[in-house]
């Protein structure tokens, strides 16, 4: 008997959507055979940061800095003005981000680390608390190497991979209060708040929950930074399921949430379109001033930070691009596609599936793996081996140590990340996926774990080796 075929929309019982462009320019694709990528994997020590690309036929390690730009932006880079001071494009930069970010004062970074540093050296003092909703490696890092004290104060739910709380980015304000309560005011450096939260699966935080942060912060003299590296995805989660924003822009929600903090940090690889860029924002002139003064010494003059002038012009063209409602529904869709295929399928994911990427629960997917054997990082080493696709670990190996006993952290979470660049593949690449997602779970049982037998010091997943077991 034969079937009439239906069209993806149909099949999900809704309207198709597309995305908001069509394909002017398109990058050859190759697969190597089984034995390539076993060879390729090998010498990789199963870290898929250590593989090359030309090894790796459909790319989901990150979203960072792999968008594909658009001819908009193409046209920009060729309009870099390469002064080494003054150069328009920063200003066109900067007009951007105080038009849609709010902030008033802005130095270039060559990406998110580099803001994420000035900051953590400006106002934590050392032995000050940073509470935050969930760590980001590099931003704890930093935290850290300026001395401070990082406490995650995100809501329970989040660190649960089957809660359906609309907002697990949210923070947990007893949380915080409890912690001035012990400490004091004085203690803590700042409220260290992402949207969406990466490690907690893409989550996003309401609207609700970061004003009453802001109230409870003046309260106690407080300062809120935002980690803003996906929040044009998290403005959409709030349009999408908080009263009262349905009818707003993203623009519009984008703008309001960045009011109730004192200045962010930002990843421009991710949201804003481009393959390279950052920025730091804030709204202290005091806090400028320095930021203004040390962004010379690690980054290069406050009117570049590292940067090229055609990056910061494709950058100010890419964040009018990013912001507009077709482009993150269409974003956010083709995520949400490629998990519907999962949870059919009845592969366990994070849920529920945030906003960049789709979190596989290695817990869940290997019971018979303890966290000690790294399941997440086994997990990605399998799919790599099935279909020549890369992901990455969330779980153990990047969670890293803690810096005074010495031991691993052991997260909740133990997730193996497919991170989907915006703009970049189709949804029959989703397809592909999701059928080598499904051949390496029915395989499941058989699958042993790793053992880890190089450890660099900081950010050890990015260059870790491991063996099988
Ligand atoms: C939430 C978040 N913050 C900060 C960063 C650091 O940014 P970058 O990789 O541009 O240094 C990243 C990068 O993955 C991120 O996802």
């Amino acid at each position: 008997m034969t079937t009439t075929p239906q069209t993806m929309g149909q099949q999900f019982g809704r309207r198709s959507w597309a995305e908001p462009w069509k394909i002017k320019m398109v990058e050859p694709l190759t697969m190597i055979d089984r034995a390539g990528r076993e060879r390729a994997l090998t010498e990789a020590g199963f870290n898929t940061f250590l593989l090359k690309s030309d090894d790796v036929y459909i790319d989901l390690l990150t979203d960072s800095g792999t968008s594909a730009m658009s001819d908009r932006q193409w046209a920009g880079m060729m309009l870099g003005d390469e002064a080494y001071a003054g150069s328009r494009n920063f200003y066109h930069l900067e007009e951007a981000i105080q038009t849609y970010y709010g902030y008033k004062y802005i130095v270039p970074t060559h990406q998110g680390r580099g803001a994420e540093h000035l900051i953590s050296q400006t106002v934590i003092k050392k032995g000050q608390y940073v509470p935050g909703n969930m760590y980001f490696t590099t931003t704890r890092l930093h935290q850290e190497l300026a001395g401070g004290i990082f406490v995650d104060v995100i809501i329970d739910e989040a660190h649960d991979p089957i809660n359906l709380h609309p907002f697990k980015g949210n923070i947990d304000l007893n949380k915080v209060e409890a912690l001035i309560k012990r400490e004091g005011a004085d203690k803590i450096a700042y409220i260290s708040v992402a949207g969406t939260v990466n490690m907690a699966g893409g989550q996003p935080v309401s609207m609700a929950n970061i004003k009453a942060l802001r109230e409870l912060c003046d309260k106690h003299g407080i300062k809120i930074f935002l980690d803003a590296t996906r929040m044009m995805e998290n403005a959409f989660f709030i349009q999408e399921r908080e009263e009262g924003y349905a009818d707003k822009t993203i623009a519009q929600i984008l703008k309001e949430f960045c009011s109730y903090t004192d200045g962010a940090w930002m990843s421009a690889k991710k949201d804003h379109l481009v393959n390279i860029g950052g920025w730091l924002a804030v709204n202290d002139w005091d806090i400028f001033e320095e930021i203004r003064n040390l962004v010379v010494v690690y980054e290069g003059l406050h009117t570049y930070g590292g940067l090229a002038g055609r990056d910061m012009e494709a950058l100010a063209i890419g964040i009018a691009e990013a912001v507009k409602d077709d482009h993150i529904r269409s974003r956010i869709g083709q995520v949400r596609y490629l998990g519907e295929l999962l949870t059919d399928w009845n592969v366990p994911i994070m849920m529920p599936v945030g906003g960049h990427a789709i979190f596989l629960d290695a817990k869940r997917f290997y019971p018979h793996l303890p966290q000690s054997v790294f399941p997440a990082q086994t997990l990605a080493a399998e799919l790599y081996l099935d279909s020549g696709i890369r992901s990455m670990e969330r779980g153990v190996v990047s969670a890293g140590r803690d810096p005074h006993t010495g031991d691993h952290y052991y997260p909740k979470l133990e997730l193996t990340r497919l991170t989907i660049p915006r703009r970049v593949y189709t949804q029959a690449h989703m397809d592909v996926v999701a059928e080598s997602v499904k051949a390496v779970f029915d395989q499941r049982e058989s699958t042993r774990g790793l053992k880890m037998v190089y450890e660099p010091k900081y950010l050890r997943f990015f260059q870790a080796r491991f063996e099988r077991l």
